[in-house]
């Protein structure tokens, strides 16, 4: 029996899964989704053009395998719909390889009216969600609430859609939440509820299966399957910087759930980071850059939000916390991306550990958010050259070198490849071994 493969960041997202993914597919028969949902955004580029993906796997551009949205993820239809139509538009018919799980949950309308409703409540401490209704839903889920991809097909799919939307209203009102003003893409509710209408339509020409079946049967026949995680450890909902984070497990452990495979199913563990840190919304980040030089990584790095276009918060990379992440995920190996952001810096930082209250640590603490946190730096020199055409690992520059080698000792874990530029063809493998 094969083991799963797991894909997943080790930041607080937007580490370059979705390229990565693109790239590894070529090696695995299905790509799986296992958790999160339209909060997510995974941008592919090759050919010169750019893809961004929210609910639908990474492998979908690759016609001959399978893509799967597992149960552990959330999926709201009129999101989906414009995401299908964008991808028939590029030529690829998503029906002949997407199969949905019929167990993953609905995001309604209502749970993204909730979530503007909880996010105005919460006032100065809000999360700065995405507002796609991932707290909400995924509450209703655990609250033994929700509606479920396989509850479309039922008879009385209308009444308990109501009977959930009417739930909303109340809670939202009860948070002095303003229904009526309410809009989403400019949209009333009422109005919204005909597109995701729609969307259900769309849901229901896809093939909806008990996925767990068919995930524990591809394994048992010798297939590959690669897991692809979405957001990222440090916005996991028990390990990350909590209540800063999203509503579900980033974590490897989330792929059994999201999924239905055995712990002992878990292969290689594949971490991505980038080459320094970004964050979008609020929450602590101890190595954030208010100068100069955050504002180059964010204008350098386009580093604006691939779902909300928010510019995200930029600063040098944070070794606790990937020691951490790889702790927690079990990574068996890194991939680094975007070092070619900094190719012009002098010099690049990364933080080895924390001071807090005069003592060092190399632990995330408890009191992360709120503890004051000054990150104490090693500096390595830049390496003032670009790296376009660069195609083996050992012929980076050799300052680049010394930083990748420090990320591997800092962690305990060896680099698998190394990403200098959003395109497919931009990943530099270590050993040819690494490739699948
Ligand atoms: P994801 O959510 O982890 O899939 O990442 P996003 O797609 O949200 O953000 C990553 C951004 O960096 C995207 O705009 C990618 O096109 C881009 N990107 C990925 N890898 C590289 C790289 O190695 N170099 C550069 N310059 N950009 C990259
Ligand atoms: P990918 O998969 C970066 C952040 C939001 C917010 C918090 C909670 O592209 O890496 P939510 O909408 O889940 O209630 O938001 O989590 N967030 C992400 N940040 N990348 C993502 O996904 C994210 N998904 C959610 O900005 O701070
Ligand atoms: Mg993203």
């Amino acid at each position: 029996m094969n083991k799963i493969d797991v894909l997943l960041g080790l930041q607080w997202g937007d580490e370059g899964k979705g390229k990565i993914v693109d790239v590894l597919t070529p090696g695995y028969d299905v790509v799986a989704r296992f958790q999160g949902g339209p909060n997510a955004g995974h941008t592919l580029e090759f050919e010169g053009v750019k893809h961004v993906l929210h609910i639908i796997p990474s492998g979908i551009f690759h016609q001959e395998k399978v893509n799967l949205i597992g149960n552990g993820v959330l999926i709201e239809p009129h999101i989906f719909q414009q995401e299908i139509e964008g991808i028939e538009a590029k030529g690829i018919d998503p029906t002949r390889n997407l199969l949905i799980s019929l167990k993953a949950h609905l995001i309604l309308p209502s749970h993204r009216m909730m979530d503007a409703a909880n996010e105005q409540a919460k006032g100065a401490s809000k999360i700065g969600s995405t507002l796609k209704g991932i707290g909400p839903t995924y509450t209703d889920k655990i609250a033994r609430n929700g509606l479920r991809v396989g509850d479309i097909l039922a008879a009385d799919f209308d009444q308990r859609y109501d009977a959930l939307k009417q739930a909303h209203l109340r809670a939202a009102r009860s948070l002095g939440f303003d229904v009526d003003a309410f809009r989403i893409d400019g949209m009333t509710l009422a109005q919204y509820e005909e597109k995701w209408n729609e969307g259900l339509q769309c849901l229901r020409r896809f093939n909806l299966v008990s996925s767990e079946y068919y995930v524990n049967r591809v394994l048992r026949e010798n297939r590959r399957i690669l897991a692809e995680g979405a957001q990222a450890m440090m916005l996991d909902i028990d390990f990350g910087t909590y209540p800063f984070v999203t509503s579900s497990n980033t974590i490897t452990a989330g792929v059994c759930t999201g999924l239905g495979v055995a712990p002992s199913a878990i292969g290689k563990v594949m971490g991505i980071t980038k080459a320094y840190c970004t964050r979008v919304g609020a929450g602590p980040f101890p190595t954030e850059l208010f100068d100069e030089t955050g504002s180059l990584l964010c204008s350098l790095g386009h580093e604006y939000g691939a779902t909300t276009g928010r510019p995200r918060r930029c600063g040098w990379i944070d070794i606790p916390a990937l020691r951490y992440a790889c702790m927690i995920n079990g990574v068996t190996e890194l991939y680094v991306t975007k070092p070619d952001v900094m190719n012009d810096f002098e010099y690049i930082n990364m933080c080895t550990g924390y001071r807090i209250d005069g003592a060092v640590t190399d632990e995330i603490p408890y009191n992360y958010n709120t503890a004051a946190i000054t990150p104490i730096l090693a500096t390595y020199p830049g390496w003032k050259q670009g790296l376009a055409g660069i195609t083996h690992y050992e012929e980076l520059p050799n300052q680049l070198l010394a930083f990748l080698s420090a990320i591997e000792q800092q962690t305990g874990v060896s680099i698998a490849a190394v990403s200098i530029s959003p395109d497919r063809k931009d990943v530099i493998f270590k050993s040819s071994t690494s490739m699948q």
